[in-house]
């Protein structure tokens, strides 16, 4: 059962989506029909579908006549139950409906708001449970649906979606198919100026034609991670498997859209040094889209699994070292994060009753469920753990499984990990376990020793900084950040022009630190920062910040007022209580 969706799958289960709609860019609405296909497993009962926010116009039976329904109020932002009364004979339905200015899923971008500024943009986001916004379904990842989808789009403009792509058809319309069970969540759409340029023969790079060349050129490696991680974990089963770079505006740094992985330009840093989140997008293909969790409860199957695999196609592709520093950096930044969560947070099995899927979003499910998972490795070895691994792929695939059942699998195919690991208390208790593994990058610990040495002279000209990585730079900022003051960091920005990075990931720290410690001199980047980039990720800690002292917040205000309308909803919803704000 999934306490976040109205839908009663085991009554009536929707099998297959077929859209038929139009984009229209003018009255920020898209708007058509959906052929719901169903499977009948209780003659008589209705089908119950989610719905928010969407205007329905009239429900038709199997044979085009009407049926009746009702519109159940809305409640908790998990939209509400749309009920249709079956004919006998219904083995599908059809809703035509248009979307709302409610429909979170989806932003519309306007021209400004892209590389080339003449095109307006749009994408969707549906996970966890916004698809319902966008398409009326059984909006919960316990149900898998194949889909296909006719979608008319200006002229000129590309749409893609999460799907084998079809071509267009003979009114200019883009036809799609996804010929494998997914959950609704990995339904996805963008449509604006878009070019193509591939990698390999199953593999390539969509974006703005003012950014593909650099996209590209950032993730030509990308049939490299699909190698290392078939031979991991088994055969890539999607046939394609694209990235689409989003405008700035894509509130995540990466959402694993099934054949096409939407992904933030935040990650183009010139250097390939935030790579990792094509590793992990891709990674998701197996953990989540393959196997993939039952209800919001079980996100750290998804997601946990995810960082695991993500830190062994790096490896593989990127070397040892830089695969330590990436998961010695997530540990720190997840004890970071904790400090500021409730402890129920913290749990890797979330007791989600009477919260909504987004309260228990943290980086707790994704480092903590990997570092449980590299705990299990250390007890087994890793030739058995990938043998356990590539088992659970193939024998959940195209399944949605619950952390019931990976208890099961653990204690039946590893049955020593129960003596060696306290299994419990790393899925159902809060905080970090104390036999959490540690991992501890050699690189890391000499830029401890660069760090030890500026804060005993305070001679930045002393500080050895050559060929430091990001992920260097990164862990100096965070370890140095007691030791700073505005002084100190006009000094550091002076010998290393950390304003003008052009890594998003050393900016946003740096831009952190410039509040708490007062650094005036970059007030001007800050603004800009918080304008163009919609990366929630980012935002966050920016603007929680601020908001720490008076003045700060009331430029967090000014900013936002300005900012807000450029944001996608799951960003808007997270700072509006950020900064408190009010309509
Ligand atoms: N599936 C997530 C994004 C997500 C999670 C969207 C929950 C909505 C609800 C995606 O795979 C992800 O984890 N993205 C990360 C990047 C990654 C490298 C950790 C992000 O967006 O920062
Ligand atoms: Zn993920």
């Amino acid at each position: 059962m999934d306490p976040h969706s109205h839908a009663e799958p085991e009554r009536v289960r929707v099998t297959h989506v077929d859209l038929d709609l139009e984009l229209d860019f003018g009255a920020r609405s898209i708007r058509g029909g959906v052929r719901l296909d169903l499977e009948r497993r209780e003659p008589g009962a209705p089908l119950v579908l989610d719905a928010q926010g969407l205007a329905i116009e009239r429900v038709l039976g199997a044979d085009g006549s009407p049926r009746k329904f009702e519109l159940g109020p809305e409640h908790d932002g998990l939209g509400g139950p749309l009920t249709i009364h079956l004919a006998r004979a219904d083995t599908s339905v059809r809703v035509e409906y248009g979307t709302t200015a409610n429909a979170d899923a989806v932003q519309w971008l306007e021209p400004g708001q892209t590389a080339g500024g003449k095109s307006p943009f749009l994408f969707t986001q549906g996970q966890a449970t916004l698809t319902r916004t966008w398409i009326p379904l059984q909006d919960s990842p316990g149900v898998r649906v194949t889909y296909s989808a006719r979608i008319r789009a200006p002229k000129g403009l590309t749409a893609l979606m999460s799907a084998e792509q079809l071509g267009e058809d003979s009114e200019g319309a883009f036809r799609f198919r996804m010929n494998r069970p997914i959950p609704s969540y990995l339904i996805a759409l963008a449509c604006g100026d878009l070019a193509f340029r591939p990698i390999s023969a199953r593999c390539g790079i969509w974006a703005e034609p003012a950014m593909v060349e650099r996209a590209h050129a950032e993730f030509e490696d990308t049939e490299s991670m699909i190698r290392a991680a078939e031979d991991l974990f088994g055969p890539y089963r999607w046939g394609r498997y694209d990235v689409l770079v989003l405008p700035p505006a894509f509130p995540f740094g990466g959402m694993e859209n099934p054949c096409l992985t939407f992904a933030t330009p935040t990650v183009i840093a010139g250097d390939k040094s935030l790579v990792s989140l094509v590793a992990h997008e891709l990674a998701h293909s197996w953990s989540g889209n393959l196997v993939t969790n039952a209800t919001w409860r079980d996100f750290w199957l998804n997601e946990g699994f995810t960082v695991y695999f993500e830190n062994r196609i790096m490896e593989r592709v990127f070397g040892a070292e830089r695969a330590v520093m990436e998961m010695q950096l997530a540990r720190a930044s997840v004890e970071r994060d904790m400090a500021n969560l409730e402890p129920w947070q913290t749990v890797l099995h979330l007791d989600l009753e009477g919260h909504h899927p987004d309260d228990g979003f943290s980086e707790v499910p994704y480092t903590k469920g990997a570092l449980f998972l590299q705990a299990i490795e250390a007890v087994v070895g890793r030739a058995r753990f990938d043998m356990f691994l590539r088992r659970w792929f193939d024998e959940h695939a195209f399944q949605s499984v619950t952390t019931a059942e990976f208890r099961r699998c653990l204690d039946e195919q590893l049955p020593e990990v129960a003596g060696r690991l306290d299994v419990d208390r790393w899925l159902d208790d809060p905080g970090m376990p104390p036999d959490a593994p540690n991992p501890r990058s050699p690189l890391l610990a000499a830029v401890d020793v660069e760090l030890a040495r500026w804060v005993a002279t305070r001679s930045v000209d002393a500080l050895g900084t050559a060929g430091w990585s990001t992920q260097e730079w990164l862990h100096f900022l965070e370890a140095a950040n007691p030791a700073l003051d505005a002084r100190a960091m006009a000094e550091l920005d002076r010998r290393f022009q950390l304003t003008e990075s052009g890594n998003a990931e050393i900016l946003c720290v740096w831009l952190r630190l410039a509040i708490q410690h007062g650094y005036a001199a970059l007030d001007a980047a800050l603004e800009r920062f918080l304008t163009d980039v919609g990366r929630r990720k980012f935002l966050e800690p920016l603007y929680r910040e601020l908001v720490k002292t008076e003045a700060g917040r009331k430029r967090a205000l000014a900013i936002y007022a300005k900012a807000r309308g450029r944001y996608h909803a799951v960003s808007r919803g997270t700072i509006d209580e950020v900064v408190g704000w009010k309509q």
